[in-house]
């Protein structure tokens, strides 16, 4: 019998050295490599062992065998790309308390009216799970809970039950007996997911695990099931508030950046489907330094609210600070400013934030942001229904916005009456199409004339 040999492996990212290392040479992590044994790798199997099996031509498979589950929970379906794939592999990751046991009881009972559920937790006991369930006022006779941590075990009861959606709360406490690392650490993550994937194929269940963050908020071990799995979900949110986002990271079968919003009340979470209404609020009056636009998140856009505030600086350099956007656009967009406009920014200290603690990874934004500032810096204030959207270009230059029709729709559906937009965003526009009057700019600086002429 060959003898086993120790390896390290880093608990973060999966990198393996022979020998312990202070810090992960791939994901740069310090402290994350532990000992774990070579046997953790599949079992070497024999050319005679193996099955013969046929591949199957892709014109034969019917589409319908990948019928999407809906859930009937709107929010979620679309960050799903439409409902949950069959025999797929779903996690979902989030901070403690966040909700994620709460959402997948919730799914669990909405698709348990029509299929067998079974919800693996080997977190909490089968009391507490009940007393969640009448909290969200959940009493199916299609969900079956089970409280196990070993994999085998499961496997078994799944064989005999045949379940169509597994849930396992969470992938961080299952183990599998072949090998012998601790729960938790990558070699068991692996091997279980895994095994869960292999299984799921087989037995033909669609799985979501539950995965629990790291304190800086990614999922533990997570290059490892990242990879693995099909689809990766974040659940997040403020510790405070009972606003909660549900993003894709990752979507084999739909588009990335895709957000579902919720809200935790009293008995479960409840799905917003007009998250817009919490960001920006029309009929407020007009303030210097605010500005409205449309960021994409997904396939959808949502109207949001940016603020900026610059003042004579107290200090020897300038300070810039960004809650929400980039800071090193917001720089790009000063020195613009600074070139093409005259303004000085030098002297200033300034200060941007996106409304309701939203992150922007949009360029289309560059336009609202630049009329927040120049509006605060030059104290004038922008009526509540006027929205702006176009990237800026190095030489002042204002250029087309992809999702140009999303935009403008959700600003229509909010009240919005005036748009800024890029001069290129016009061909792609057709007459009377939006209620909206459509201003077009090329250049920021008759974009600042337009600013500067407003009372
Ligand atoms: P939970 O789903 O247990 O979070 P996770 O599984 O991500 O750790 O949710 C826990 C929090 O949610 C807890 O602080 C209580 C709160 N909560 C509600 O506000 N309303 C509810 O209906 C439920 C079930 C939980
Ligand atoms: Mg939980």
């Amino acid at each position: 019998m060959a003898q086993k040999k120790a390896i390290f492996v880093c608990q973060n990212c999966g990198f393996k050295s022979a020998k312990w290392l202070g810090k992960c040479p791939d994901c740069e992590e310090w402290n994350c490599f532990s000992e774990e044994s070579t046997s953790a790798f599949l079992p070497k199997v024999s050319a005679k062992g193996i099955q013969v099996i046929e591949p199957v031509k892709l014109s034969e498979i019917s589409e319908n065998d990948i019928k999407r589950i809906k859930t009937s929970i709107k929010e979620l379906d679309r960050v799903f790309g439409g409902g949950i794939v069959p025999d797929s592999l779903t996690l979902i990751g989030g901070a403690p308390g966040i909700g994620k046991s709460t959402i997948t009881l919730q799914v669990a009972s909405e698709l348990a009216k029509e299929r067998k559920v079974l919800y693996i937790s080997a977190e909490e006991s089968e009391g507490q799970i009940k007393m969640r369930a009448s909290r969200l006022g959940i009493s199916s006779n299609n969900i079956y809970l089970l409280t196990e941590s070993n994999f085998e075990a499961i496997k078994v009861v799944i064989e005999k039950m045949r379940p169509q959606i597994v849930i396992v709360d969470s992938i961080q406490t299952m183990y599998t007996g072949n090998i012998s690392s601790t729960p938790g650490s990558v070699s068991q993550l692996r091997e279980v997911t895994f095994a869960f994937m292999d299984f799921s194929k087989r037995f033909h269940f669609a799985t979501i695990l539950i995965g629990h963050v790291t304190k800086d908020g990614a999922i533990a071990g997570p290059k490892v099931l990242e990879h693995m799995v099909d689809t990766v979900l974040y659940f997040e949110g403020e510790h405070n508030g009972n606003l909660r986002i549900l993003r894709s990271m990752k979507n084999r079968f739909g588009a990335t950046n895709e957000i579902g919003v919720f809200e935790m009340r009293g008995n479960g979470l409840i799905e917003i489907t007009n998250p817009s209404l919490l960001f920006v609020n029309i009929t407020k009056e007009s303030l210097s330094g605010c500005a409205l636009m449309a960021v994409m998140e997904g396939t959808r856009s949502l109207l949001t609210e940016i603020q900026a505030l610059i003042f004579q600086t107290h200090y020897q350099m300038p300070k810039r600070t960004s809650v929400g956007f980039d800071l090193n656009r917001l720089h790009m967009l000063l020195a613009i400013m600074d070139k093409y406009l005259g303004l000085k920014f030098a002297q200033n200290d300034v200060y941007v934030n996106v409304v309701g603690g939203f992150k922007i990874d949009d360029t289309a934004t560059d336009l609202g942001v630049m009329a927040a500032l120049i509006s605060n810096y030059l104290n004038k204030s922008i009526p509540y229904n006027i929205a702006f959207m176009g990237e800026v270009g190095l030489n002042g230059e204002i250029r087309g916005v992809p999702f140009l029709e999303s935009r403008l729709k959700e600003m229509e559906k909010l009240g919005v009456k005036k748009v800024i937009l890029p001069e290129q965003s016009a061909s792609s526009i057709s007459e009377g199409q939006f209620k909206l009057e459509l201003i077009y700019v090329s250049q920021i600086r008759e974009f600042f004339r337009f600013l500067n002429a407003l009372n």
